[in-house]
């Protein structure tokens, strides 16, 4: 079968549109002459972009050679790129995804963070789509969803440590976050920030025995070290994602912040600014940078205590601020009203417990090991739950649970100032995270679990049944 063509002409024309609306709207709009990244060396994935409100696409899913860093190795990838296409639409389109599974084992697909539909052909993770075979996925997106991003991947049970570290992993992007900045920042550059890590041996990425605490080649875009051009005084949008199966990171831009306006696909209530960024494996922060003094500064990820694992500092790409007169705009407060769920009012509340058995080496969830055929919270639709979600381990685990965002209502007893409902967050060792959750829309069953994928392939995963 033959992939569609992908659409990825956008950011040219964007950029020409935008180039004409500034010359049609003239002089009043001049803090706009910002295109001097537009030739920046900085890799993109290829964008698979909605028409006429549809977005059909094909992904093949192979295992053969990639190539990363201008190293061939081989990948399990979508369509033969170590990142997947990214899947760019609006809210209230459709997309209609074909899979082709081209692998000697099963796969599947989720949409990681998209409030749609789990059942049928839409985000149903228990579709298993076996070697050889093609499975269509048709996922409505609804009128009101949030804009910013989201991501696709394999999460076919036990394998998607290994899917995913081998590529199969892309970014799904729902338009409209820049309508929600100022005027003058609407046409800012855009950039996917694709985190991956992987660890190869005899050219091919591991499909076995992972160690997440081993040497790893941490690419961005796919590449190794990509330079970056940003104008001093330019801002730009970094969609910061962290497609990585294991790992975590801590961002730093020297001598930047990152200004956050969006978490885990949801516009912020309130913007904050900070000097480095924690992000667990499965969190997109969409962020602002705004470019400083010229010169070479260094983008990496800083050294990451994994209680157990320790994650060296590492490089993650080169970023040159261009001299410029430019005059930093100002930034925003918010990009959407609060939706503060302390205010609601809980209709159940329940106690979930993360624990490793150190014998066996599972890792389980209230005493118990993923079956998918067992439902662990059957849920009533449009409840408001708290779940207070107990951490019995040394080691951190990101929280994830598809379908419905919530927001964390406390860390460790403290209570916490959410800017924003998310999908993921992260559970301190040995600590406690309370969260909100309405379980709105949809009915069907689905899961959560901790999104470092090692965990989840060996049971920390469990089910949710929301019904009428
Ligand atoms: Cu990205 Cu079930 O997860
Ligand atoms: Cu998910
Ligand atoms: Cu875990």
């Amino acid at each position: 079968m033959l992939t569609v063509a992908p659409l990825n002409r956008r950011k040219a024309l964007s950029v020409a549109a935008a180039a004409l609306l500034a010359s049609t709207l003239s002089g009043h709009r001049q803090a706009h002459a910002q295109t001097p990244s537009a030739q920046s060396a900085f890799p993109q994935p290829d964008e698979y972009v909605s028409e006429d409100g549809v977005l059909k696409a094909t992904l093949n899913v192979t295992r053969g050679p990639v190539s990363i860093g201008g190293e061939e190795v081989i990948g399990t990838t979508y369509n033969g790129t170590y990142v997947g296409p990214t899947l760019r639409l609006k809210p209230g389109e459709r997309l209609e995804l074909t899979v082709v599974n081209e692998l000697p084992e099963v796969t599947n697909m989720h949409f990681h963070g998209l409030h749609v539909s789990p059942s049928d052909i839409s985000d149903n993770v228990f579709i298993i789509i076996e070697p050889g075979a093609t499975q269509d996925y048709v996922v409505e997106i609804p009128e009101n969803h949030p804009s910013g991003t989201f991501w696709y991947h394999s999460h076919a049970h036990p394998y998607t440590e290994a899917q995913v570290m081998g590529g199969l992993g892309g970014l799904i992007i729902v338009d409209g976050l820049q309508d929600l900045l100022p005027e003058d920042l609407r046409d800012i550059t855009d950039y996917a920030v694709v985190l991956k890590d992987y660890q190869a041996a005899d050219g091919a990425i591991l499909l076995t025995n992972i160690d997440s605490n081993a040497p790893t080649t941490r690419t961005v875009n796919a590449a190794v070290n990509p330079s970056i051009s940003i104008a001093s005084g330019e801002t730009q949008l970094w969609r910061l994602a962290n497609l990585s199966a294991d790992i975590y990171y801590e961002l730093q831009l020297a001598g930047h912040q990152f200004h956050i306006i969006g978490e885990d696909g949801n516009p912020v209530w309130k913007v904050t600014s900070v000097d480095s960024l924690p992000i667990a494996p499965g969190k997109r922060f969409d962020v602002l940078v705004q470019g400083g003094e010229p010169g070479t500064v260094e983008f990496k990820t800083l050294e990451y205590d994994q209680q157990g694992d320790l994650y060296p500092e590492a490089l993650l790409a080169t970023v040159t601020v261009n001299p410029s007169d430019l005059i930093a705009a100002a930034l925003p407060e918010k990009l959407a009203e609060p939706d503060d769920l302390n205010d609601g009012v809980v209709d159940v509340s329940r106690t979930i417990t993360f624990a490793k058995d150190q014998a066996s080496g599972h890792f389980l969830i209230d005493g118990k090991m993923f079956d998918e055929n067992r439902i662990d919270q059957a849920v009533a639709l449009g409840a408001l739950e708290e779940w207070t979600i107990i951490n019995n381990n040394s080691q951190q685990h990101p929280f994830h649970i598809h379908t419905n965002d919530f927001q964390v209502i406390s860390i460790n007893d403290e209570p916490y100032q959410a800017n924003s409902h998310v999908d993921t967050v992260n559970l301190p060792a040995d600590g406690t995270v309370t969260i909100r959750i309405p379980f709105l829309d949809f009915t069907g069953k689905f899961v959560y679990h901790c999104h470092i994928l090692n965990h989840a392939d060996m049971g920390m995963m469990a089910t949710v049944e929301v019904t009428e």
